[in-house]
């Protein structure tokens, strides 16, 4: 609808410009050309101008502007909209018919690339998302991570950006020191083999319990740790198996996701790359000692100090992050860096930006933190250090069962019922997740996200599905897509919401809100299903009205598979 809104705006502040003589030159008419709305009710027309604004800049009363605007504007109207009339305070504009056809040639001709603008040609983006920390569980926190991170990744790389996803490993810090302290204590060796991460959450979380009767476990762990960050070989080695072993368990879920990682560096790749930065912060006189500790005071910039090195010398989570933003600019240069993480690590990012500032690297502002809300399920809070917590593998799997389950129920003669099951529900957490807006906590529940009616995954890859049996119907009585004239409001409202996707491709990506697109799809196979109860297809009246119907359902085919990828969802055909 942009280039609608455009054109709408053209005509309304050349009319302006025209009317009314604002006295002062400088007044800029083109201020009015963000007001245009899409009204409730489309019956009233495609857009809406509401005219209150220039009310009070003209002190007249807005249902007379209105009226001027349109009498000015239909002495010499543009051919994309069919009326234009003042209606109270407001000009609708309806758009024509023909041009709802042009809109149909254009997802046609642009194919996969319908909604792209290609802005991103020649730049890249470094995105810095999922990223557990090794030998902790993978669990429900970690979603909105991974999939608003890959989300964001799937939609750059459409508007043509150079994408390097990077999956930042927490794989450096006290926490591989406790992890160590754990294994040497009471780790067996069989039992990580054989049970994996599991086991080795169960010794993370069994070192909490006992650092809390004698804390001196913690003076080890830092001790343990200083060890691996001087290469002694047996922690090494150990941290080596860690890391396997916690691989193993995160590959599960990134492969049902279709997730793959450009980079796994993790926070250990740069432990020889920090010293030069901080030499940087000595030199620019940045670093002061806090009770035998380095920090960056940063107190004029209204937030707490930024930890530098700890007391015996370790280097720290900022320090780590501050070292990759740097090599991430030399390796990449990066037109943005992304990071996705929760909200409760905005202070972090908002402090290590402000030093890399600090340190005289401009780019600094070229540093994103998108932060997202806490996740819980069924209402219970999710805690990372007691056993108390929900693994996405356990999610995913408890989801794909149960949509195995309905399937049997409803499909049972279905092919590739495995394949099917996962794409569903994986997709069904996913849409779920990403339908609100991401900085909201959000509470889960899998009944609500498996229905197959209302706002969900499984409910958007039905219909998806429904597109492509009708287009397989056509093609066996050889009925081919055919242009035609548009009658019908719900075929109207189809295209109408077709125009709509560039833009709302265009505010996911400004936005860094995938929900845009996932709210999208809803609005698009709303749009569809009403058409398709009201509007005979295959079975209507004429060859030319069913012709001119399957070229809808074509369209929405094209555009909905598109949008469903963006937003990380397979694409069933039948379902
Ligand atoms: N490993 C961290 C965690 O689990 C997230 C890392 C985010 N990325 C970064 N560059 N700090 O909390």
């Amino acid at each position: 609808m942009q280039k609608f809104k455009q054109t709408a705006a053209f005509l309304i502040a050349d009319a302006v410009k025209n009317i009314w003589d604002f006295g002062d030159p400088s007044v800029d008419v083109w201020k009015y050309k963000d007001m245009l709305e899409y009204p409730p009710d489309t019956t009233m027309g495609d857009l809406a101008f509401p005219c209150f604004k220039l009310s009070r800049d003209l002190r007249t009363a807005p249902p007379k502007i209105a009226a001027e605007l349109a009498a000015k504007i239909n002495a010499d109207p543009d051919e994309a909209f069919s009326s234009i009339v003042a209606t109270g305070g407001y000009l609708n504009f309806k758009i024509a018919d023909a041009s709802f056809e042009r809109i149909l040639a254009e997802v046609e001709e642009k194919g996969e690339k319908y909604g792209s603008t290609g802005t991103g040609e020649g730049k890249t983006i470094v995105l810095d998302y999922s990223s557990p920390n090794i030998s902790k569980p993978f669990h429900i926190g970690h979603l909105g991570t991974t999939v608003i991170g890959h989300c964001l990744k799937l939609i750059h790389e459409f508007e043509g950006y150079k994408c390097i996803g990077i999956n930042h490993l927490g794989d450096w810090g006290t926490q591989n020191g406790k992890q160590i302290v754990a294994f040497k204590r009471w780790g067996d060796r069989e039992k990580v083999e054989r049970e994996g991460i599991d086991a080795l959450v169960e010794l993370y979380v069994k070192f909490h319990e006992e650092a809390e009767k004698d804390p001196s476990l913690n003076d080890e762990a830092r001790a343990e740790f200083k060890k691996l960050e001087q290469h002694d070989p047996e922690n090494i080695a150990l941290w080596k198996w860690f890391i396997d072993v916690s691989f193993k368990e995160y590959s599960v879920t990134y492969d049902q996701l279709g997730i793959t990682f450009d980079s796994y560096n993790g926070e250990s790749f740069y432990s020889d790359k920090m010293a030069p930065q901080i030499e940087i912060m000595r030199e620019k006189g940045l670093l002061k000692l806090d009770d035998g500790a380095s920090i960056v005071d940063l107190e004029e910039y209204g937030m707490p100090p930024c930890l530098i090195l700890k007391r015996d010398g370790t280097t720290l989570y900022p320090t780590r992050d501050i070292a990759a933003a740097v090599y991430r600019k030399n390796t990449y240069d990066f037109h943005k860096c992304i990071y996705v993480t929760s909200s409760g690590q905005s202070l972090h990012f908002a402090q290590w930006f402000k030093v890399v500032g600090l340190m005289g690297y401009d780019w600094n502002e070229d540093l994103v933190h998108v932060p997202y809300g806490t996740v819980s399920i069924g209402g219970a809070k999710l805690a990372t250090r007691t056993g108390n917590v929900v693994l996405l593998k356990d999610l995913f799997r408890q989801s794909i069962e149960k949509v195995r389950e309905i399937m049997e129920e409803k499909n049972p003669d279905l092919e590739n019922k495995d394949e099917v099951a996962e794409a569903v529900g994986v997709g069904a957490i996913v849409f779920n997740y990403l339908f609100n807006n991401r900085i909201k906590d959000m509470s889960f529940t899998l009944e609500s996200a498996l229905s197959f009616e209302g706002s969900t995954g499984p409910y958007a890859q039905y219909t998806y599905a429904r597109t492509c049996s009708i287009i397989e119907r056509a093609k066996a009585e050889g009925v081919s897509a055919a242009k035609g004239s548009l009658t019908a409001p719900e075929e109207i409202e189809v295209v109408r919401t077709l125009a709509k996707f560039p833009e709302r491709v265009n505010a996911a990506l400004t936005e860094y809100e995938p929900s845009n697109i996932t709210r999208y799809i809803i609005d698009l196979c709303t749009a569809f299903n009403r058409f398709y109860h009201n509007c005979p297809i295959m079975n209507a009246d004429d060859d030319d009205t069913k012709a001119m119907r399957v070229r809808i359902t074509s369209a929405v085919n094209s555009v909905l598979g598109t949008a469903l990828h963006l937003i990380c969802m397979k694409t069933p055909e039948k379902i």
